[in-house]
C-alpha cells in the first residue's frame, strides 16, 4: 500500500530562497499529525508546498502512489488535498451559501447540508455575505469550503488562531467528527497541547527540517523534551502561543481578544 502522502528529501521555498530542507515524510490514509515550531520555522511552507504553491527545488511529492512533485495547485485539490490557509479563505462579498456553492464538486460525498450539520452556525448565516460573519465564523466557512472539494487530506493552518475559546471548542469538535470519519490532517497548531491531545502524530519542524516526528503521548510526557524541541526556556514557558489552552484562555480573556477580529481577506481570494 503506497502512503497518502509521501514526501522525499523535498527543499522548497520561494523563488531562489530554500526555507524546506531536504525534507521527508509520509502520511498514511485517514493519519491526524500535527506540525510544531516557532514562528518561521517553514510550517506553513511545508503546507503551501504539498498544495503547489512554492517551488520545489529538489526531491519528490508523491499523492497516493502518484509523483504530484510538478503538478499545479488544482490539481493537487482535485486529487484530494484541501487546504484552509492561515488567512481564511471565503470570498467576502458571497453569502455563506453561495461562497459553499462555487466550492462544491460535483458528485462530490460533501454536500451544502452536510457542512451545515458540522457547522450549524453556518447554517443559521446562510444567506449572511462572508465579510458580515465574526472570525469564528469566517473559520468555519474556511473549513466548510475546503471539504466541499472531497478531501482525502486536510492541511490546517493554525485554524483556532485568534479564536475565542467557546469557537475553538466548536471548531476542535468539528475536527474531531471529521477525524472520526477518515479524512488524513495536517494541522499546524501553535498551541502545542491542544495539537498533542488532538493528533495521535507529532512533527516538530525547526528551521526548515523535521526535528521530531513521533507519538504525541512521548512528547505530552516529556515537558522537558518538548520545550527544547520548540526553543522555549522551560515547560512552564508552554503556554500562550506555544501550548496549553488554559493560559491561553487566561491570555485571551487578559487582553480582550474574541472571534470578532476581522483580517484581511484578499479580494476574489
Ligand atoms: N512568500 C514568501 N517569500 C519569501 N520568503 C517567505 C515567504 N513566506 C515565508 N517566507 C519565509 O520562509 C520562512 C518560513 O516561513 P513560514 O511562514 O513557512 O513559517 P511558519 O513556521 O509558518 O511561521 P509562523 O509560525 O509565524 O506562521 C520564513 O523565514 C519566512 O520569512
Ligand atoms: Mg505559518
Amino acid at each position: 500500500m503506497s502512503a497518502l502522502l509521501a514526501l522525499e528529501r523535498v527543499s522548497a521555498g520561494y523563488g531562489a530562497t530554500t526555507v524546506l530542507d531536504d525534507l521527508s515524510f509520509r502520511l498514511e490514509a485517514g493519519e491526524i499529525c500535527a506540525i510544531l515550531g516557532r514562528n518561521g520555522v517553514g510550517k506553513t511552507t511545508l503546507l503551501r508546498t504539498i498544495m503547489g504553491h512554492t517551488r520545489l527545488h529538489r526531491g519528490t511529492l508523491h499523492l497516493a502512489g502518484r509523483d504530484a512533485s510538478t503538478l499545479p495547485p488544482y490539481r493537487r485539490a482535485r486529487a484530494g488535498v484541501g487546504f484552509v490557509p492561515q488567512e481564511r479563505e471565503v470570498f467576502p462579498s458571497l453569502s455563506v451559501a453561495e461562497n459553499l456553492a462555487v466550492a462544491a464538486r460535483r458528485g462530490g460525498a460533501w454536500t451544502m447540508e452536510r457542512a451545515f450539520l458540522l457547522f450549524p452556525r453556518l447554517a443559521e448565516r446562510r444567506r449572511s455575505m462572508a465579510d458580515r460573519l465574526s472570525g469564528g465564523e469566517q473559520q468555519m466557512l474556511s473549513i466548510a469550503r475546503a471539504l466541499m472539494g472531497d478531501p482525502r487530506l486536510l492541511l490546517l493552518d493554525e485554524p483556532m488562531e485568534g479564536l475565542a475559546p467557546v469557537i475553538v471548542d466548536s471548531v476542535l469538535d468539528a475536527l474531531a467528527s471529521l477525524r472520526a470519519g477518515g479524512i488524513a490532517m495536517l494541522l499546524v497548531e501553535q498551541h502545542a497541547r491542544r495539537a498533542l491531545d488532538f493528533a495521535p502524530r507529532t512533527l516538530v519542524m525547526d528551521r526548515g527540517r523535521i526535528v521530531h516526528d513521533g507519538p504525541s503521548a512521548q512528547l505530552r510526557d516529556d515537558s522537558e523534551r518538548l520545550a527544547a524541541l520548540l526553543g522555549v526556556r522551560g515547560p512552564e514557558h508552554i503556554s500562550s502561543r506555544d501550548g496549553g489552552a488554559g493560559d491561553l484562555r487566561r491570555a485571551e480573556a487578559e487582553s480582550g481578544a474574541d472571534d470578532r477580529d476581522q483580517r484581511h481577506i484578499p479580494e476574489g481570494s
